[in-house]
């Protein structure tokens, strides 16, 4: 009887040792101690013993009892141990791994060339200034000496909204409505959305972007004209980009020019892009017409002043080489993270 008392000591320690689950650590208790357990079934015989043998038996089965529980009991701590350990395991993290890059946009490109024309026109002490884009005809064109039958005023180039309010087809208005708020001396740009009723193709779209500018005060020449967009094409295009002034017309300047540089593709020598030119047109300009000053209440025996439009998406084309307009209003990915 003891011998059979020890094997069951014996095999519960193996069993319970082994045991890899809660369940399976429970159900091996329950073989060993269990109403139907091997050790019940074992002490079933115990009348069968003599009885000066029975109390000795009967308390190697009791130590053996609490034996088994305390094995039951410390297996049930080194499986939550073994437990507690995997989940340690499976959540470690690795705080001296590198980070996963949250891919940040960047700004379009025509806005990156806004903003460095406008960081070289503030570096001359420009500031910048706001129109609104839906205009009354008065400012875009009659206070721009621009009268009634003048071409750029028909109904098939002009947006308009009723018979004197259009979409403005040009930021010059904001001279017009800065120098009635304003006194000289006068130096600001002002850039914006502008819009004309034309066809979308490669260098045409009904809306599409300038950049006004305007100085006005006493002694302001053609040759601070000249050197302010020269040193504009410069910061742009590079140190050695040569500009040529072409004489032309607009109402609202007298003498008026359009600038041209030198083709960025082929360096004048004629080729697709400058249309075998070796010139690209970039902008108008000229000396304010002593007409518009007058109608702003600046005298112009007084005070002079130059002005100029220049086309933000040409200038941001000949800037990255971009050959069509489209790309720049249809916002493609794969187009724009080119210029990140
Ligand atoms: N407004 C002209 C255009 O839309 C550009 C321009 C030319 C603006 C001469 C000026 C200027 O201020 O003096 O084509």
């Amino acid at each position: 009887m003891r011998d059979k008392l020890e094997i069951i000591r014996a095999d519960a320690d193996a069993a319970l040792g082994r045991a890899s689950s809660v369940e399976e650590l429970e159900a091996q208790r329950v073989r060993f101690l269990g109403k139907k357990g091997e050790l019940k079934a074992l002490l079933q015989s115990l009348g069968s013993l003599p009885p000066a043998e029975r109390p000795a038996v009967g308390q190697l089965a009791n130590e053996i009892r609490a034996f088994i529980e305390k094995a039951a009991r410390e297996g049930a701590l080194r499986l939550g141990r073994v437990a507690q350990d995997a989940r340690l395991r499976a959540e470690a993290l690795d705080v001296t791994l590198p980070g996963r890059r949250v891919s940040l946009g960047h700004k379009h490109p025509m806005t990156q060339v806004l903003d460095e024309v406008t960081d070289i026109f503030t570096s001359m002490g420009f500031t910048v200034a706001e129109g609104p884009e839906v205009e009354t005809t008065w400012f875009c064109f009659d206070a721009l000496n621009t009268d009634e039958n003048h071409p750029a005023r028909d109904r098939q180039d002009t947006f308009y909204i009723d018979e004197n309010t259009i979409l403005r087809t040009q930021t010059s208005s904001v001279q017009i409505r800065y120098m009635q708020e304003h006194k000289p001396p006068i130096r600001i740009i002002s850039p914006g959305r502008v819009f004309r009723k034309d066809e979308i193709d490669a260098t045409h779209s009904p809306m599409f972007h300038q950049i006004e500018g305007l100085v006005v005060g006493r002694g302001v020449t053609m040759g601070h004209l000249k050197n302010t967009l020269e040193t504009l094409m410069q910061a742009i295009y590079g140190p050695d980009t040569r500009t040529r002034f072409r004489p032309h017309h607009f109402p609202y300047t007298e003498p008026s020019a359009e600038v041209d540089i030198q083709c960025y593709v082929c360096g004048g020598e004629g080729c697709r892009v400058c249309k075998g030119e070796g010139w690209i047109e970039l902008l108008g300009c000229g000396m304010v017409h002593p007409k518009v000053l007058s109608v702003c209440g600046i005298d112009p025996e007084e005070f002079s002043g130059f002005a100029f439009g220049i086309g933000l998406e040409r200038i941001t084309m000949g800037r990255f080489a971009i050959d069509d307009m489209r790309l720049l209003f249809e916002n493609d990915v794969r187009f724009l993270t080119q210029f990140a």
